[in-house]
């Protein structure tokens, strides 16, 4: 074999391995589903908007740098049969599962009043973001278990780590996907199976400028702790990539935050300043 061959292997991390991208027609999840299948993953793309799912698909089945193989399901992860026929379908599809991306999310809109909160919208936001984690990871470690071997990932936020940036039911099923991770972690580590969440702070995706109200531009001139880092979908998927591969084999429980220290920092009691 030729060194530049041994490059391009050594650069594949998920050489093999078969992963299911819940929400991966959405902005983080498609740059996800762009970057594993670029990494030699077959990628199943899960989510309730099949037209852009499947188009999606098509793209990274045509690219000639991800010919893995990569294919849609329709799946609400609300709906228990749903998520179980995502998982079974990857299985029947690819042979095995080996990363489950419970990627999947909504935000609701920013009434800052808890009198206005309604019971009904603080249940769909948790149905979509912390029940939907729940089944994908309950799915994912069924067919897992007998394999002895996995690495499950959802994705969280900064709103599960502090509070105040974004609604009560949002910061609440954010918080509630940190401690699932958490929970199965310990539970489903004795199966050789991890758990670990990602947790990005502002992304700029349709979800993040709907509930900002903020165009593009709007979005790089928000506060960060890092000057000159503006959070892109492609970075939460690096992020993703590295929980997926056996570079993290030693990994499991852990929140990966990527918001540049966002919240790390205090801003009212800060010897340093305040950053740009
Ligand atoms: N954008 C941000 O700033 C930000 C920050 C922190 C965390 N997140 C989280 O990242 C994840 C992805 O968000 P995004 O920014 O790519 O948003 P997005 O709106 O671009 O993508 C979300 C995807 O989830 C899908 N989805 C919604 N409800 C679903 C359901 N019931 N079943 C299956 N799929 C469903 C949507 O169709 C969409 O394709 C979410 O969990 C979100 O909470 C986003």
């Amino acid at each position: 074999m030729g060194s530049a061959s041994i490059v391009s292997a050594a650069a594949r991390r998920l050489q093999g391995k078969v992963a299911l991208i819940t929400g991966g027609a959405g902005s983080i999840g498609e740059c996800a589903a762009r970057l594993f299948s670029k990494h030699g993953a077959k990628v199943l793309i899960a989510d309730i908007k099949d037209d852009l799912g499947e188009s999606v698909c098509e793209d990274i089945s045509s690219s000639s740098s991800s010919a893995n193989g990569c294919s849609y399901v329709h799946c609400d992860v609300t709906k228990e049969k749903d998520i179980e026929n995502a998982v079974n379908t990857a299985v029947s599809q690819y042979g095995k599962l080996d990363i489950m991306f419970n990627n999947a999310g909504i935000v609701d809109e920013a009434k800052p009043n808890i009198l206005d909160n309604d019971q009904a919208e603080f249940e769909r936001i948790l149905s979509v973001n912390l029940v939907g984690a729940f089944l994908g990871t309950k799915h994912a470690a069924r067919v897992m278990k007998p394999a002895g071997r996995g690495s499950i990932i959802s994705t969280a936020s900064v709103c599960g780590v502090i509070g105040g940036v974004t609604s009560h039911a949002y910061t609440s099923s954010k918080h509630g996907v940190v401690g699932l991770m958490k929970n199965t972690a310990v539970e489903l580590g004795r199966f050789g199976i991890r758990v670990n969440s990602v947790s990005p702070y502002a992304v700029s995706s349709p979800m993040a400028k709907g509930f900002l109200k903020l165009d593009d531009d709007g979005m790089s001139g928000i506060y960060s702790n890092l000057s000159g880092a503006v959070l892109k979908p492609e970075d939460v998927a690096e992020a993703a990539l590295y929980l997926g591969s056996d570079e993290s084999k030693c990994v499991s429980g852990h929140n990966l935050v990527v918001d540049g220290g966002f919240t790390i920092v205090n801003e009212g009691l800060c010897m340093f300043g305040k950053s740009e």
